[in-house]
């Protein structure tokens, strides 16, 4: 049986599509049974145009977060995932999503945990001066961006490098990584 996975993004989902052309030349065993966001994502075309089933689960400023959890966690759970793989998902889930899911959560971050937790890796790497810095898999915590690491690699920050570029590089990289952690999943888990 492949493995079911849920996607989550929140962007472009460059990192969805690697998974996505992956399953499609079958480097990976595993389906990709559904793709969620937490807005109205430019990613969520990728999925449709594969026929991938998608949601849009909003959180609403001054929403209650605790029901939005419980409710994020009711749709990933009804496609009964095997593997939930937050590929740029800009929210952090709560504990219900955690219970729900624990053992089967992955998260992918653009920098060389635990440097540069939080949502802007790429800036807070450029501005520190580092000059290696990377990507990294790691399965989720209720921390941000604490969890065991799963599988990094690093990056080197070239001169006149700017956040696109190096974000850029460093997804090239993260969209091979987030594969080669799916497979291997599929050889410990499937
Ligand atoms: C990736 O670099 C991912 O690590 C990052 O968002 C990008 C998504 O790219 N996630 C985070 O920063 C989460 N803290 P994509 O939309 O092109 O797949």
């Amino acid at each position: 049986m492949p493995l079911r996975c849920v996607v989550l993004i929140s962007g472009t989902g460059t990192l969805l599509q690697a998974l996505m052309d992956a399953v499609a030349r079958g480097d990976l065993r595993a389906s990709i049974v559904a793709v969620g966001a937490d807005r109205k994502a430019e990613g969520l075309a990728r999925a449709e145009a594969a026929g991938i089933p998608v949601f849009v689960h909003r959180l609403v400023a001054g929403a209650d977060r605790t029901q939005w959890d419980q409710e994020l966690t009711d749709k990933v759970a009804a496609y009964s995932a095997d593997l939930v793989i937050s590929a740029g998902f800009m929210k952090l889930v709560g504990s219900a999503f955690l219970g729900r899911f624990a053992g089967r959560l992955i998260n992918t971050h653009p920098a060389l945990l635990p440097s540069f937790p939080g949502p802007h890796a790429v800036r807070d790497a450029l501005a520190a001066g580092v000059k290696v810095t990377g990507c990294t898999v790691f399965a989720v915590d209720e921390g941000v961006d604490t969890g065991p690491i799963i599988a990094q690699e690093a990056v080197r920050v070239l001169p006149g490098d700017d956040e696109e570029s190096l974000h850029e590089r460093i997804k090239q990289t993260e969209r091979r990584l987030l594969v080669e952690v799916v497979k291997g999943w599929e050889e410990t888990h499937g």
